[in-house]
């Protein structure tokens, strides 16, 4: 929406204490606010708020739920066969330029209360690295190892792109050339409450909140990255969330299933902790793959039950592989992945300038919404050990300690499969990417040596 329509807008749509407010500004603060509004989408905040009204979000929850086909840990001699295939066909994939990598970077991350976006925290049990230098040392090992350029696209919000594409620049981009690394903002949208008012940030910013992990897909398209891609040859899109050190980016098995099965959205999963877990669920939603989410789920639902044959065992971990004739395909009439909405208490400044709470409705879509969209799907089990231990929370359970320390753990247990290593217990460990990225690599560099780990150690 052009900037001069955009308080005429709102005047359509009765935002009187909005209004009022504009009038009372300044001619430069009215510009100011004209232009902050200019990047939000007014016209489809209005139109969810009135589909959302009245509505009955109960039935929204699917009615029958069942559990989905999986490719489970290879156990059996021909399973095995059938990985190391997929492992061939994945490489392939890696080889021939096919495959880019996207992290989702847009979050508030308000339950870890770190200033600064997640993404530069520093993680790694030694060295203290955050989770981009970790990423981009990964995509940099697997150019190395397949003699590829694969593109890192990092998707940021309005809030913290500057920080971190700066953050970037001041570390030379983790040695990964410059021109490979593309970030793109997702959209905001503005919250509203119940009864339809938009609500003030401060002087000259109404209350918004970043549109969800979905919109990477809107804006992928949006920025012209998703055509600039497809033209060079690229066909599919390695999807990671920021907050998960241990993710095996643009893992050759993972893309092998992928691309065996023909998949336009694939998924990993493991072993739910327990019932009580933070995590989706990985299901046959009336019929169709999808996840639902752990906050959807009544309790007592048989998904929530708990036990070590919990019939819902599988949580996702929210590693995709997404194909991108079919991220086009939900862009090409609009945007096609459902809104979903949560209920917040925010604090804005009220009628007299102060602070006060306030009730408000929020929308996202959630990237896993494409699984029932898409025409194939594949959905393989991994171990929580090797490839999920994120930092959601500021202590306790999935918080930046218990993260080093499932990335030491990981280390060690492969120090010790190598054959090569006595790791004193308790010491950290941290291998970097380009040092190995898997442990056949770690056993192939450690031949012949005899390791014997007493303090801190850093193999590079
Ligand atoms: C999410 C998944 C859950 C999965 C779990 C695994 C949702 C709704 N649920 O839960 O199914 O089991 O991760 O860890 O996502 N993000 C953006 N932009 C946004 C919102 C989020 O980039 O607008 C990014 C965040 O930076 C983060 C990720 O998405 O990397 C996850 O978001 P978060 O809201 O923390 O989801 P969880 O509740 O942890």
């Amino acid at each position: 929406m052009k900037r001069a329509e955009t308080i005429d807008f709102l005047s359509e749509h009765n935002q009187r204490r909005i209004i009022q407010h504009y009038q009372r500004l300044s001619p430069d603060k009215q510009n100011l606010f004209r232009r902050n509004l200019e990047g939000l989408d007014l016209p489809l905040i209005f139109k969810l708020h009135q589909e959302f009204s009245g509505k009955n979000t109960a039935a929204l929850v699917p009615v029958d739920i069942q559990p989905a086909p999986i490719i489970t840990v290879p156990k059996t001699p021909s399973e095995l066969v059938f990985q190391e295939k997929a492992c061939v066909e994945g490489e392939a994939l890696l080889r021939e330029n096919r495959v880019a990598v996207l992290v989702v970077a847009g979050g508030q991350g308000s339950r870890f209360g770190f200033e600064g976006p997640k993404g530069i925290f520093p993680v790694s049990p030694v060295k203290k690295k955050s989770l981009f230098q970790l990423f981009s040392e990964t995509v940099s090992a697997l150019n190395c190892r397949y003699r590829a350029a694969i593109p890192l696209l990092i998707m940021t919000s309005r809030e913290n792109d500057g920080t971190v594409k700066d953050f970037f620049r001041a570390n030379h981009f983790f040695g990964l050339d410059s021109g490979a690394v593309f970030f793109f903002t997702q959209e905001m949208l503005p919250t509203i409450t119940a009864d339809g008012n938009l609500i003030l940030k401060d002087e000259t910013h109404l209350f918004a909140n970043p549109d969800g992990h979905g919109g990477s897909l809107k804006a992928l398209h949006k920025s012209g990255l998703l055509s600039e891609l497809v033209q060079k040859g690229f066909s599919d899109l390695f999807y990671g969330q920021v907050d998960n050190p241990l993710v095996k980016i643009a893992d050759p098995v993972f893309l092998g299933y992928h691309r065996m099965a023909e998949s336009e959205f694939s998924l990993k999963v493991l072993r739910r902790r327990n019932a009580a877990e933070k995590i989706g669920v990985y299901a046959l939603l009336d019929g169709k793959p999808g996840v639902i989410e752990y906050s959807d789920l009544a309790p007592g639902s048989d998904c929530l039950s708990g036990g070590e044959d919990m019939r819902f065992w599988a949580g996702s971990i929210a590693i995709h592989i997404l194909s991108l004739s079919f991220v086009e395909r939900l862009n090409c009439q609009g945007f096609s992945l459902p809104y979903h909405r949560a209920v917040k208490v925010v604090e804005a400044p009220g009628q007299d300038g102060k602070a006060e709470k306030a009730t408000v409705w929020k929308f996202e879509t959630f990237v896993f919404d494409g699984l029932p969209l898409a025409a194939r799907t594949c959905c393989v089990e991994t171990f929580r050990e090797e490839e999920f231990a994120p930092v959601k929370n500021r202590q306790g359970e999935d918080s930046a300690d218990t993260a080093r320390k499932a990335i030491s753990d990981r280390f060690r247990r492969w120090l010790v499969e190598a054959g090569s290593a006595v790791v004193a217990p308790g010491v950290p460990v941290e291998i970097s990417p380009r040092y190995a990225l898997d442990p056949a690599e770690l056993a192939e560099k450690l031949k012949g040596k005899t390791l014997v780990i007493k303090e801190d150690t850093y193999l590079e």
